[in-house]
């Protein structure tokens, strides 16, 4: 049975392309792959980015987003879900993986350098977050690791870090393959441009647990197909960013609704909004109403957090044991 590791950085509220990108699949996986899929908040990646951390904001961004993705559907019961910084053997091996990390790679990575060239003095741990990245992976020695794009070059480091240990010091790290949501690789932003990210602020997301009626006023302003002008003229759904967000939350009959609508200008730009935030309500309101009971019962999700250290304790102590007992010490 393959095994399943994902990070989930506490960085403010999840959007949407966080949750069609990676959230509802760590879920599919974990229905699948019960206890073999290992999903862990890390909060000790945060610090790395000095420009998105605030320490006054730490706990509770990580509280948050363990609640969207309970709220989302991630079940503790089913799944291991834990905080990075309350399971230690993730920086204890990290260490024994700097020492077979050449400097070299690590500056050659696109994350880095796009992180780095924006600070005027670089911490080492932005320079090494790949290394713990790796230790967070193979100290489950997960095979599969769902994630964005962008992780891809990351997970590339992490193979080669298995390898470079295996060779080493003896052979115990399988070789992780990075696994793609190819339905959702990049989500639009409401801007319109490119692929929706937190790090280009809030108006051009739609968060999952967003208020309706704000993400109402985001949607009534949302850019649509431009060849459509006036109401009369017919429009391609395929070329608007509502018909982009329709094809992730509203059901066939909605779809039809739209596509024919649009097309033969039946139905106006703000007639189709109005069926996607019905559609976006439907997926997102019971959702909302979950984090909501959550947030009211922090003690419920604290215990199971808890709970989910201790079931991924149980594989990493081992794992490390081995690890160091291989490196002499
Ligand atoms: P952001 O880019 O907003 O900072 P993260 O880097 O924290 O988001 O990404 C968390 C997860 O969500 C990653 O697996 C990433 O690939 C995925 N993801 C982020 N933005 C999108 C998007 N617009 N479309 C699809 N997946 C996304
Ligand atoms: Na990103």
């Amino acid at each position: 049975m393959p095994r399943v590791f994902s990070g989930i950085q506490p960085t403010g509220d999840p959007h949407i392309g966080n949750y069609f990108g990676a959230m509802k699949n760590y879920v599919k996986l974990g229905d699948q792959l019960g206890k073999n899929s290992i999903y862990c908040v890390v909060d000790l990646h945060a610090p790395t980015n000095p420009s998105a951390y605030d320490p006054k904001f730490l706990a509770q961004r990580t509280f948050e987003m363990a609640v969207a993705n309970m709220a989302a559907g991630l079940d503790p019961e089913k799944v291991i879900f834990f905080v990075q910084s309350h399971v230690p053997e993730h920086t204890q091996l990290a260490w024994l993986f700097t020492v077979i990390t050449p400097v070299g790679e690590l500056e050659r990575m696109t994350q880095y350098k796009d992180k780095a060239g924006k600070l005027e003095s670089t911490p080492a741990g932005l320079l090494m977050y790949p290394v713990l990245q790796a230790a967070d992976i193979l100290l489950y020695k997960a095979d599969t690791v769902p994630v964005g794009e962008d992780q891809v070059q990351h997970i590339e480091l992490t193979r080669e870090i298995a390898r470079k240990f295996n060779h080493a010091f003896g052979d115990m790290f399988p070789e992780p393959k990075a696994v793609l949501e190819k339905d959702a690789l990049r989500i639009p932003g409401l801007d319109g441009s490119g692929k929706m990210s937190k790090s280009k602020g809030e108006a051009t997301t739609i968060g999952i647990l967003e208020p309706l009626d704000s993400i109402w006023q985001k949607l009534r302003v949302a850019p649509t197909d431009p060849a459509r002008v006036r109401r009369t003229d017919p429009g391609d759904p395929d070329k608007c960013l509502i018909g982009d967000y329709h094809k992730l939350f509203s059901d066939l009959p909605t779809l039809e609704t739209v596509y024919t609508g649009c097309r033969t200008a039946g139905i106006g730009c703000v007639d189709c909004k109005k069926l996607l935030l019905g559609s976006m309500t439907q997926e997102l309101a019971p959702i909302q109403e979950r984090a909501a009971a959550l947030r009211a019962d922090p003690d419920f999700v604290r215990d199971a957090l808890v709970q989910g250290a201790k079931e991924a304790r149980a594989i990493a102590q081992p794992v490390f044991e081995e690890a160091r007992e291989k490196v002499g010490f």
